[in-house]
């Protein structure tokens, strides 16, 4: 451990800039073996700050080398200036200055993907939210927004492809024989938006024509070999943008807008002025390497960096805690851009089921923080997702609340009102409430009060005046420097249905409706639905309108018709994934007790039920069929016991197989495709529920699924079908308990094949390592220690860590290994990686984060892991994460 520790910085401290930096000069030299950046910084004394004398102080890095510093093109003597702790301070300032500052660094030797680093061959940048510090000595902070001049000077043969924000301006020669390119971006921005990319690239060109008829130059670059695997987001790019005009009103201000693709990426993707940063793995995709999920992560996350460009870059935040002002915000636009392009049920059960994994747990743990939280040891441990999910689902309580008219009014007028301003979530909910009137003053507590709310109902019927009664009660349990909370603003959307399903008018407030938005405002309330003539079958929280824990006590009954004929599809899905959590958490009682298993046969004839409607949508059968997850029923459960729940899931699985193998292997077939692949929501879901049902039918133990499983594997045109194929294979339990998982069994056979086929594609080797990795068998340790020696892993590559460590959390077996050996070997690879790449290192965490909730047994074996971390010299980053995970 380190003799002091770090610090948190507090929202509370908030003060303006005392200097501001008007224009941005930057020169780079680059080089493989050092790279010089001399920046010229036109400053001046903030007078929005008030009369001061105090000394500049500029953020550095302790991977930055101060070679000399200016003063209005005077060198500084060094008693005018010193470094502190990685700040360069300058004692006295005229009010108006130029400051030049050289500065050497090694962007190959920059493990942690922040600021100027090397990824394959070309050099690359990511800024947000504090890299740019690592590049040069600045006021790296949003609110101080700049006009960036870029010079970039390399050797073209190596660097044929330069490029920064905004517009190329000159191209030439330097007297020795390099090349030099300088880009000009007018629009002023933070520093967290700038880039820079310089390397040996492919590029695709394309052009959008806007709705005021100017045409943009579009162009994404890759590494040679993939730029045929970029035609699908160049049309994500084109239907993001005209969705923009359309929705928002919101049209592209540059004349060219670029996106690189990079293979060594912390994140998914960044934002930076006209010119986006790409993981490769959310850009490329071909029919044959890439799987339906990330044709439309791809899509999702093209437009979300496009769509930053008006919330998160012409309009920015003031500070880091404002995160989710572009975050949350941006969420919801690309939500909704998805919902548009293909089905709006199957978006929202989708993004629904991943916030209450996720997001609710997080909530739950010992990170648990506000959407604007209110203090950070080290910011890029907030790129979460209550900051993103949640985040989004306050704008689209604020859409609830306002209405679609309305709602678009006031994002005009926060466009309008702040174009060019660095603001905070109290500005964009001012102008949501100017523009439409709507009083959002206990509303704001979402942004501030961390925690999930329950919400409890309970209801009576009066038979004599037909009049129904729901009465809510809402509250929130405590998290870390929370004791105490307020009744929040909650959006309850509700319908009745009567016995046969038909959906009921009844009045509320005097208005008379089939659907209704509550005003859950106070801790308890009662609201009165009239003209009534026999108990009504609540249909609660529709479209999942709140980020809240909704509690009633359902009946089967109910939920079956609710499944059945609900006019809200996303409260059909919600009905029957209700049914199957209370199924389960009746098996993973009778699990944790070691009694034998058994399941109501009212499920199993619900199932059948849904596989013979041929009116439902194929993918929100897929979405029902594929149970309660093992992540969501363990954020469900307290305490945790990970080997009855994988018990559970995999009993009842292998049940309904049992019983409806026929029907399994009908649809199967009914589902399959003809023609070529097609990305299309349409396609999608017949793949996805052609698949579901393969996998059912291999776990009905048939000789014939398990040829057709193999067959589908080696013919397969796609990678959904051969992934999937394998998958299921790999995965099954039927299968792998008669082969057992010996080296020589057919599952390891096809894995072997696969690898084969595939070695070449990056892209498709994490998907193998994935699955290798979150095997579940009794040698899962051992083979992700040998994964983590195979030629394809690279400890350096974040992608690849994710895939073996992230797939090794999903295995059961692997992982919560009684003797605590699956956390001893994460808390290791965290060790190794905590200084080289401390994002990498702490996002690695975060199941460890859970050990309150674990059984006793594993809980505390766990708890010894992160204290043996804890006893390390912590990166700022791994610190907090395991510092208040064991408060
Ligand atoms: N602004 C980016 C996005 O969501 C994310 C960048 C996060 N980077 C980081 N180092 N935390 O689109
Ligand atoms: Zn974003």
């Amino acid at each position: 451990m380190k003799e002091s520790q770090p610090s948190a910085i507090y929202l509370k401290d908030y003060k303006v800039p005392p200097f501001l930096i008007d224009k941005t000069e930057l020169t780079f030299d680059l080089d493989e073996a050092t790279t010089i950046v001399t920046s010229r910084l036109h400053m001046r004394r903030n007078p929005a700050f008030g009369k001061s004398t105090a000394p500049l102080i500029l953020d550095g890095g302790e991977d930055v080398k101060l070679i000399g510093v200016a003063m209005d093109d005077y060198p500084l003597p060094a008693e005018e200036y010193r470094i502190s702790e990685d700040k360069l301070i300058i004692t006295a300032t005229a009010d108006e200055f130029i400051l030049t500052c050289e500065t050497l660094i090694e962007p190959q030797n920059n493990t942690r993907l922040e600021g100027l680093y090397r990824s394959s061959s070309m050099f690359c940048t990511q800024c947000e939210a504090e890299g740019f510090r690592h590049i040069t000595y600045y006021l790296d902070r949003p609110d101080v927004m700049s006009v960036f001049t870029t010079t970039i000077i390399a050797d073209e043969s190596r660097y044929p492809v330069m490029l920064s924000n905004g517009n190329e301006v000159e191209r030439g020669k330097t007297d020795e024989g390099k090349t030099l390119v300088v880009w000009h971006d007018p629009f002023p921005k933070p520093a967290y938006l700038f880039a820079l990319v310089a390397g040996d690239l492919a590029v695709k060109n394309d052009v959008f024509t806007t709705q005021s008829q100017r045409d943009i130059t579009l162009q994404i670059f890759t590494e040679s070999h993939n730029i045929d695997k970029v035609d699908y987001a160049m049309e994500a790019l084109k239907r993001s943008m005209r969705w923009d005009e359309e929705a928002y009103g919101r049209e592209y201000d540059l004349d060219v807008f670029m996106i690189v693709a990079v293979d060594d990426f912390n994140m998914g993707a960044m934002e930076n002025k006209g010119l986006n940063i790409f993981n490769s793995s959310c850009l490329l995709a071909s029919p044959e390497t890439t799987t339906d999920d990330t044709y439309l992560r791809v899509e999702a996350i093209v437009a979300h960096e496009y769509f930053h460009n008006w919330s998160g870059n012409r309009v920015t935040c003031r500070d880091w805690f404002q995160l989710s002002l572009k975050e949350g915000f941006t969420v919801f636009r690309d939500q909704t851009f998805s919902a548009d392009m293909h089905s709006a049920t199957v978006k929202r059960v989708e993004d629904v089921s991943f916030l209450k994994t996720a997001q609710f747990a997080e909530d739950a743990g010992p990170m648990a923080h506000p959407v604007r939280p209110s203090s950070f040891i080290e910011i890029s441990n907030f790129y979460t997702l209550t900051v993103y999910e949640k985040g989004a689902e306050i704008v689209r309580m604020i859409h609830t609340l306002l209405g679609a008219e309305k709602f678009r009014a006031g994002s005009d007028l926060y466009f309008d009102r702040h174009d060019g301003q660095a603001v905070t979530c109290d500005d964009f909910l001012a102008a949501m409430q100017d523009a439409s009137g709507v009083d959002l003053s206990q509303f704001k507590r979402w942004y501030s009060q961390a925690g999930t709310p329950v919400v409890i109902v309970t209801d009576a019927f009066d038979e004599e005046s037909g009049t129904y009664r729901l009465t809510m009660k809402q509250d929130t349990a405590a998290t870390p420097a929370q004791p105490t909370k307020l009744p929040l603003h909650i959006p309850v959307r509700v319908g009745l249905l009567d016995e046969q399903g038909a959906a009921l008018s009844a009045t509320v407030n005097g208005i008379a409706a089939d659907d209704h938005v509550l005003h859950l405002t106070d801790s308890e309330q009662v609201f009165e639905f009239t003209g009534l003539t026999s108990r009504p079958v609540p249909s609660l929280l529709r479209g999942f309108s709140a980020p809240v824990k909704l509690r009633y006590d359902y009946s089967a009954a109910d939920l079956l018709l609710l499944m059945s004929a609900d006019s809200d599809g996303f409260n059909r899905w919600s009905a029957a994934q209700q049914l199957a959590v209370n199924e389960l958490t009746s098996l993973i009682d009778q699990a944790i007790k070691g009694d034998d298993l058994s399941i109501d046969s009212q499920l199993i004839h619900g199932y059948k039920t849904l596989l013979n409607d041929a009116s439902l949508d194929p993918a929100m059968v897929a979405l029902i069929l594929a149970l309660p997850s093992q992540a969501y029923l363990s954020e469900l459960a307290n305490p945790i016991y990970p080997a009855a729940i994988k018990q559970a899931r995999q009993y009842l699985k292998t049940q309904l197989a049992g019983a409806l193998s026929t029907d399994f292997e009908r649809v199967y077939h009914e589902h399959k495709i003809q023609g070529a692949y097609q990305a299309t929501a349409q396609d999608i879901a017949h793949r996805s529920l052609k698949n579901m049902a393969l996998s059912y039918w291999l776990e009905s133990g048939s000789e014939l699924a398990q040829q057709t499983v193999i067959t589908q594997f080696e013919s397969a045109d796609n990678m959904t079908d051969q992934f999937a194929a394998l998958s299921i294979y790999v995965n099954s339990i039927s299968v792998n308990s008669i082969a057992v998982n010996t080296q020589h069994s057919k599952a390891a056979e096809l894995l072997a094949a696969f690898y084969e086929q595939w070695q070449s594609e990056p892209l498709v080797v994490n998907k193998w390592l994935m699955l290798s990795a979150s095997q579940e068998n009794d040698n899962a340790l051992a083979t992700v220690k040998t994964l983590m020696e195979h030629p394809a892993f690279d400890l350096k590559n974040p992608n690849k860590v994710r895939s073996v460590l992230g797939g090794f959390g999903q295995s059961v077996s692997g992982f919560h290994k009684a003797d605590g050996s699956g956390y001893q070997f994460l808390a290791d690879q965290i060790i190794l990686l905590n200084k080289r790449n401390p994002q990498i290192a702490s996002r690695l965490c975060t199941p460890l984060t859970r050990w309150k909730k674990l059984q006793p047994e594993l809980s505390a074996k766990m708890k010894a892991e992160l204290e043996r971390i804890l006893a390390e010299d912590l990166s700022k980053d791994v610190y907090e994460v395991v510092s208040k995970s064991l408060a």
